[in-house]
């Protein structure tokens, strides 16, 4: 008979959310942010996303994974707690599920409450000896991680795809310490780190011609219609993405093709016509760039399996004591 699955809820905060996209939009550069990008059409869109052919990183971080799941395997260890941070539909853990048999526990934690349950239960299906424990938080806030009936040897932070490379560097470095306040200063991290390369090769992975990014970024304001009644015209926007190299990260924009205004909970916010909002940074990062930015989080890098090509990279690093 299938367990009952137990959801540890801790209902993201919707006011901080309405006031972070107030505050957003009245920022001399506008800016919104990248988690907006997650309602339930979102997460459609971004799970297309990582099917189209110019958007490596899915693909090449799989073919990582399945290469040195072995070595990945033994180093996580039996009894361990994996602790994967915006599970999403869990597709990638598969891999790490299937090799590690003996886990104390596996904690999803997601944004999205339907879709964290839909691949809670899908899981659970596949994997009936596993001890699966849902958290549906917004993983930046506090929350608390749910404990196992198993005991625990040591915990594993499962984050990959390159989410980290959504934060600004600062905020990444922030973001980490926060992790280990929430999952002990004792866990390990299993990372995906996108990696800079050629220039063109990033572009196109965020302009793919079959459109499906620029829908994922008009989504955002889709999105704001329906929860916050916003009136965004999605024909007078359109979707930029570029490199900048300087400072190393991939920027998506949606752009206003016209003078207008736009009104949401009480503001009405003007638009200059080619004026943009900001809605995420996708960091690249050198191998050493990493390790120098989670080393100021206490991480220290063991080892790093990449790709033939070094267009990606998955990442073990390790607690250092504090
Ligand atoms: C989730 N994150 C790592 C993706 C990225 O590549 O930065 C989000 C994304 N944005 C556009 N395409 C994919």
């Amino acid at each position: 008979m299938l367990k009952e699955l137990q959801l540890v809820e801790y209902h993201p905060d919707t006011a901080a959310a309405y006031r972070d996209v107030i505050k957003g939009l009245l920022k001399p550069v506008k800016e919104l942010p990248p988690k907006l990008f997650y309602d339930e059409r979102g997460s459609q869109l971004f799970d297309q996303i990582t099917q189209q052919p110019e958007y490596y990183p899915t693909r090449i971080e799989q073919k990582i994974m399945d290469q040195h799941i072995d070595a990945i395997a033994a180093r996580i260890g039996p009894d361990s707690l994996l602790v994967e941070y915006g599970s999403g539909s869990s597709q990638k853990t598969r891999t790490l599920l299937d090799h590690l048999p003996r886990l104390a526990g596996y904690v999803p934690i997601d944004i999205s409450r339907d879709h964290l349950m839909q691949s809670a239960a899908r899981l659970a299906l596949a994997y009936p000896y596993l001890d699966i424990l849902p958290v549906w938080a917004d993983y930046e806030t506090d929350f608390a991680l749910p404990r196992p009936n198993r005991p625990v040897r040591h915990k594993v932070i499962y984050y990959p795809g390159s989410t980290l490379g959504n934060f600004h560097p600062e905020d990444a470095v922030a973001f980490l310490w926060h992790m280990r306040a929430v999952c002990g200063y004792d866990c390990d991290l299993l990372l995906g780190v996108d990696l800079k390369k050629d220039t063109t090769l990033l572009n196109l992975a965020y302009n793919d011609c079959a459109g499906v990014t620029a829908d994922f970024n008009l989504n955002m304001l889709a999105h704001l219609n329906r929860e916050l009644g916003a009136d965004f015209n999605l024909d007078q926007f359109k979707h930029h993405a570029f490199y900048n190299e300087a400072a190393g990260r991939i920027e998506m924009h949606l752009v206003s093709l016209t003078r207008q205004t736009v009104r949401l909970i009480g503001h009405t916010i003007p638009f200059e016509t080619g004026e943009t909002i900001w809605t995420e940074s996708s960091y690249k990062y050198t191998p050493t760039e990493l390790a120098t930015l989670a080393g100021r989080a206490g991480f220290a890098v063991e080892k790093v399996w990449t790709d033939p090509n070094r267009l990606f990279s998955v990442q073990y690093l390790t607690s250092k004591n504090v």
